[in-house]
């Protein structure tokens, strides 16, 4: 796997430079994708970029990605190629390349980069996480009162079901923000910036690499990969070690057990 986590770093701040070169450019071609979803000429070329270099050196490998699709199979590769589109399209420099490996169905490496920041998390199954080279740990908040996570709004549920599900967490006592990428909202949990993160409904590829990022940095998540959330998605709980199951009680999911 260091063969393929050094390419997929490679590939992410390649696929960075590319971001940027577009970044509140006038090329960028925004068009609807589906409810309340929307892709950019930067998007694809960021996909295409990363898909050949996978193709050049693991021409066997699989890849999904969110732009050009694809079918699960045993070593896979799993794609965002700008993670945070919304942000992206209107200027605001926060979104994410996020990359991972699966091997039968589990992330067993993941890079997600934030090219505006130039920070790069990265980690393989067993060696633990890091950031920009150096080691990163979730944070070791165990109460609701004072933790500060961020709840993402997924389109595929509404409005309604998000305001509930903010209501039950604000009662609980969680501080709440909401940014626009989850795949940074997730690696910023790994690196205890944040003390959790939530939402309804997230696809594989926004979660794949920041979920291993999290577990190797030992923080928890649900087990998001354990049925169909390869292929369909799911909901998502990140948290502080200490925090997860207080959070997952307010956030009331109906997450599957933690990972
Ligand atoms: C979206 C972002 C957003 C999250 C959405 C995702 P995309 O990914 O991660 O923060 O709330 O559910 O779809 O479409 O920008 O790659």
């Amino acid at each position: 796997m260091e063969d393929r986590l050094d390419l997929a770093m490679a590939l992410a701040r390649g696929g960075g430079q590319c971001a940027r070169d577009y970044f509140r450019g006038s090329h960028l071609d925004v068009s609807p994708k589906g409810a309340k979803d929307i892709v950019t000429a930067a998007d694809h070329a960021v996909d295409k970029l990363i898909a050949a270099g996978i193709r050049r050196s693991f021409p066997d490998d699989g890849i999904l990605s969110e732009e050009a699709g694809g079918s699960v199979s045993d070593i896979l590769w799993v794609v965002d190629p700008i993670d945070g589109t919304e942000n992206f399209a209107r200027g605001l420099a926060r979104f994410a390349i996020s990359i991972a490996v699966c091997e039968k169905g589990r992330p067993v490496m993941g890079v997600v980069y934030d090219p505006m920041a130039d920070e790069l998390f990265s980690a393989c199954r067993g060696q633990g996480a890091f950031l920009n080279g150096e080691p990163i740990r979730a944070a070791m908040a165990r109460k609701a009162d004072g933790a500060l996570i961020e709840a993402g709004y997924s389109a595929k549920y509404g409005a309604a079901s998000y305001h509930a599900m903010t209501g039950r967490l604000f009662q609980a006592g969680f501080d709440i923000r909401q940014a626009g990428s989850a795949a940074l909202g997730l690696v910023e949990v790994a690196a205890g910036r944040i003390d959790g993160y939530v939402e309804m409904h997230l696809e594989s590829w926004d979660v794949a690499a920041a979920s291993l990022i999290i577990t190797e940095a030992q923080g928890g998540i649900n087990d998001f990969f354990a049925s169909d959330g390869l292929s369909k998605g799911g909901p998502v709980v990140a948290a502080a070690d200490g925090l997860w199951d207080s959070l997952a009680a307010a956030a009331s999911l109906g997450t599957a057990a933690r990972y």
